[in-house]
């Protein structure tokens, strides 16, 4: 069934998990997740960015999480709009039935320039009165996403870097979030705590203090009933980067989040947890090995099932240490 982000969230904090929110662009993505869901028995977030929207074409993306729901009417779905840049993409998104939409007013509707707070503020509040009038939830995001070890921000959008910032702009301050919760009346929000879009987060391997743990117990101290949402939040798993570079691709070397860091950011508030880039590597490492493994076949069902298979093994193992298994 469809329910709203609000619903799950306020699931998900009465019961201590989190969700995790994977971007989908076409049936296999939609697929893994619905069969991992089935097989673990999670709710979802399914969300598609703008970038998803232009590449499937609006209806058929809709259509995508519409037959998910259909096909398994017992999993509670969110139909979520990632980094809606503007009013307007949120507006088409809620005219076209989806239950939750973000407003990522972080940044000017280019998707590069970092935004006033003020702006921030009035875009956002102007999303929540016309989603709460008809029950669709409002993500909103404070601070700019980036990485604490380069000081680089970007690819909001994919589109590349907004620039280079200071560690106390990559931060989202706790007053600010407490203000801007009380300004907008978002359901859920996304803070800067260290992380960044895309597979390069970080050049050295995890030290164990990747995320800023002590900013989101801060965060969630001044904001408790507002659900913190964790972009960027993929793990870039070193065997998907192996089996890439080792049948004709070429990543360099690059490190995520640790899955046991974003637990620990679940025991402190984080509810959902944004992930595209891990299914990426999934997807294209799989389909690499099979083309290369299976040089007869011609069938895409038959490498379109393999790379299914790569990427539901992965929301299976999310689901799981998020502790939403067993809850839908
Ligand atoms: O927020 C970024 C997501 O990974 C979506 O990326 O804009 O390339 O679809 P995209
Ligand atoms: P990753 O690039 O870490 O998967 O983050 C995705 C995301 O935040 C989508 O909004
Ligand atoms: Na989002
Ligand atoms: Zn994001």
């Amino acid at each position: 069934a469809l329910v709203s982000l609000r619903q799950l969230l306020d699931h998900a904090a009465e019961h201590d998990y989190g969700l995790a929110a994977f971007n989908v662009n076409n049936m296999e993505q939609v697929h893994a997740i619905m069969q991992a869901a089935d097989e673990v028995n999670s709710p979802v977030i399914l969300q598609g960015s703008a970038g998803a929207r232009k590449y499937a074409g609006e209806a058929f993306l809709r259509h995508l999480v519409l037959a998910a729901i259909e096909t398994y009417p017992h999993i509670p779905v969110v139909m979520h709009q990632d980094h809606g840049q503007s009013p307007a993409v949120c507006i088409q998104a809620i005219r076209s039935g989806f239950s939750s939409v973000m407003m990522d007013g972080s940044l000017m509707e280019d998707a590069k320039t970092p935004s006033t707070y003020q702006y921030n503020v009035d875009v956002t509040r102007k999303i929540v009165e016309i989603a709460h009038a008809i029950g669709v939830s409002v993500e909103g995001e404070l601070g700019v996403l980036g990485s604490l070890e380069t000081g680089l921000a970007g690819e909001e959008d994919g589109s590349g870097a907004v620039g280079v910032l200071n560690h106390d702009q990559m931060l989202t301050d706790p007053e600010e979030a407490a203000d801007f919760v009380r300004r907008t009346g978002v359901d859920a929000l996304a803070i800067a705590i260290g992380t960044s879009h895309g597979a390069y987060k970080f050049s050295k391997p995890p030290t164990g203090k990747t995320l800023a743990i002590s900013r989101i117990k801060e965060i969630h101290a001044r904001i408790p009933n507002t659900h913190l949402v964790m972009h960027g939040s993929s793990s870039v798993p070193q065997e998907w980067l192996q089996i890439i570079n080792e049948f004709g691709g070429d990543m360099g070397e690059t490190y995520g989040v640790p899955v046991e860091e974003i637990v620990e950011g679940i025991k402190h508030g984080v509810r959902k947890i944004n992930i595209d880039t891990d299914l990426r590597m999934a997807y294209t490492g799989s389909i690499r090995k099979f083309f290369t493994e299976k040089r007869k076949e011609f069938d895409p069902r038959k490498f379109l099932s393999a790379s299914t298979v790569a990427m539901r093994a992965i929301c299976k193992e999310r689901y799981e240490a998020f502790g939403s298994a067993g809850q839908a």
